[in-house]
């Protein structure tokens, strides 16, 4: 994939790096995608060793994805996004990126065989269900019935890993993750937690 030529801060400065999106979803940004220091953080934590394959559960514009795969090119990650509007400005997004060990899904999460990955990202996708305020549109349905049935599906998919398991969390809340977990490292400052199936 050949990438455009990008400014030398691409992967330093998130006000660069999301101006290359469109305005309605570059003003968004500071509430709805991951910081680009955030993303190498957890990428680093997530991609232990070359070959990993990591999954971001609701992977928006794609800026996790893109960020921690150019950091990491010999680790894979996949976004899994029920968005359509957004599965494509990411998909414009690793194309100027020119990152080739991305791929992104059109999906509800629920729909994709999670047994796949080793690792897992999530950036409290299911919040929009209950906060409704600066929501990112209103093109899917909301309610706390659908943040229970993912919460549950997720807290299921995840028991059901093998030991060894990596997953970040970046806000979110800890009792929906199966106690088998452990958080290994943390950053409160940032609500970012790294945490091991043991
Ligand atoms: C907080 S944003 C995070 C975006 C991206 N992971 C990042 O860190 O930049 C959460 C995203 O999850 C998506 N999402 C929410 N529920 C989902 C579901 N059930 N299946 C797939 N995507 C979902 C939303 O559409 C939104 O784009």
């Amino acid at each position: 994939m050949k990438s455009i030529l990008l400014p030398s801060n691409y992967y330093l400065n998130d006000t660069v790096f999301d101006s290359f999106f469109p305005d309605k979803l570059r003003k968004i940004s500071k509430i709805h995608w991951t910081p680009l220091a955030i993303s190498k953080k957890a990428a680093l934590f997530l991609a232990p060793t070359p070959g990993s394959k990591i999954l971001d559960i609701g992977s928006g514009v794609g800026k996790f994805c893109i960020t921690a795969a150019h950091f990491f090119p010999d680790s894979e990650f996949h976004g899994v996004e029920q968005r359509e509007d957004l599965h494509n400005v990411a998909l414009q997004a690793q194309q100027r990126s020119g990152v080739n060990n991305v791929q992104f899904i059109n999906c509800n999460f629920t729909q994709l065989n999670l047994d796949i990955y080793d690792s897992i990202y999530f950036y409290n996708s299911f919040a929009e269900n209950l906060i409704n305020v600066a929501r990112i549109d209103e093109s899917v349905d909301y309610s706390p019935g659908l943040y229970t049935y993912y919460s549950n599906y997720l807290f299921r998919a995840l028991d059901n890993k093998p030991v060894g398991t990596r997953l970040v969390t970046y806000h979110g809340y800890d009792h929906e993750i199966p106690t088998g977990y452990k958080i290994v490292d943390q950053d409160e400052r940032k609500p970012l937690k790294m945490w091991i199936r043991k």
